[in-house]
C-alpha cells in the first residue's frame, strides 16, 4: 500500500494533548495534515503542538473543555479561520469512571456522560455541518468496546458510549448523503494513563498506535467505500 498523502488537508482532533489522540494527531500530521488539537490540559497541548509543529507548522491547539457547548463552538469557529476548511475529524477526548451501578454518583454520570456523549455530539455535529457544505469529509469518532459490550464497573462509561456509538450510527446515513465517511473505532484496552493502575497491567493491551494504524487504513479506503465501525479487539498475549 503506497504511504498516504494528506499534504493540504486539515484535521481536527479532540483530546489530542496525550493518549491515543496524542497519537492520532502526531501521525496525520507527520502525513502532511495541518492539525487543530484540544484538551484542557495547556501544558501537555503546548508540548503536544511543539512536536506536531515539527511536520506540520501551520497546526495549532487550543484549551477546551468538550463539555461546553460555548467552548466547542469557538475552538470550531478558530480552525476554520486558519484552515478554511475541514477534511477529519476525530471526536477521541473520553473520561472513564470506574463504578458499578449501585456506586455511581450523579456527578460521575453527568461526568461521563457529558463528556462522552453530549460532547463527541457537539464536535461530531459541528464538523458535519462543514462537511455538508464541502460535500467531503471523514468524521472517526474514538468510541469503545465498552459501547458495544458492558463491563459490570463501568455503568456510566458504558451508557455513555453505547449512545455515543447509536449517535454516529444515525450520523453516518445522514452524512453520506453528502458524500461524507463516518467510521466509529471500537478498541477493547489501550495502554495509555487511562488505564493506570489497572489490576491486570497494561502489557497485554493494545497501543495508541494500533488506533492510529485503523485511523490511516479508514483514510486511505476510496469515498466509495462505507465502514461503519471497526472493533479492535487484543489477544491478551503479554508483551514482556
Ligand atoms: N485507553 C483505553 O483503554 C480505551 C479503550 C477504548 C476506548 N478509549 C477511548 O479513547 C479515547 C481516548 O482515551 P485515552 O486512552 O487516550 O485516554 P487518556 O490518555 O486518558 O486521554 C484522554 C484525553 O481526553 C481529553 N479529555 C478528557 N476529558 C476532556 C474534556 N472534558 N474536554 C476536553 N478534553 C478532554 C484529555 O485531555 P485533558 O485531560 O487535557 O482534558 C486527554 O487528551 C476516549 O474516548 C476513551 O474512552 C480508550
Amino acid at each position: 500500500m503506497n504511504q498516504l498523502d494528506l499534504t493540504g488537508k486539515t484535521a481536527l482532533v479532540t483530546g489530542g494533548n496525550r493518549g491515543i489522540g496524542q497519537e492520532i494527531a502526531l501521525r496525520l500530521a507527520s502525513l502532511g495534515a495541518k492539525v487543530a488539537i484540544c484538551g484542557r490540559n495547556e501544558a501537555l497541548l503546548k508540548e503536544t503542538i511543539n512536536e506536531i509543529k515539527k511536520t506540520s507548522p501551520e497546526s495549532f491547539y487550543q484549551v477546551v473543555n468538550i463539555r461546553s457547548e460555548q467552548e466547542q463552538l469557538n475552538f470550531f469557529s478558530n480552525m476554520k479561520k486558519h484552515f478554511k476548511h475541514l477534511d477529519i475529524c476525530i471526536p477521541n477526548a473520553g473520561e472513564a469512571t470506574l463504578a458499578t451501578a449501585s456506586n455511581t454518583t450523579l456527578e460521575d454520570w453527568n461526568r461521563d456522560i457529558e463528556t462522552n456523549l453530549t460532547g463527541l455530539f457537539i464536535t461530531s455535529r459541528e464538523a458535519l455541518k462543514i462537511m455538508m457544505e464541502q460535500k467531503s469529509g471523514n468524521i472517526i469518532p474514538i468510541i469503545s468496546k465498552a459501547g458495544k459490550v458492558v463491563f459490570e464497573t463501568r455503568a456510566a462509561y458504558c451508557a455513555s458510549k453505547w449512545g455515543a456509538l447509536g449517535f454516529t450510527k444515525a450520523m453516518a446515513l445522514e452524512a453520506q448523503k453528502y458524500n461524507i465517511s463516518v467510521t466509529a473505532i471500537c478498541p477493547a484496552s489501550v495502554a495509555t494513563d487511562f488505564q493506570k493502575g489497572n489490576p491486570y497491567g497494561t502489557d497485554w493491551m493494545l497501543n495508541p498506535s494500533d488506533v492510529t494504524d485503523t485511523v490511516e487504513y479508514i483514510l486511505s479506503c476510496s469515498d466509495q467505500v462505507k465502514i461503519e465501525e471497526i472493533l479492535l479487539e487484543t489477544k491478551y498475549i503479554s508483551k514482556k
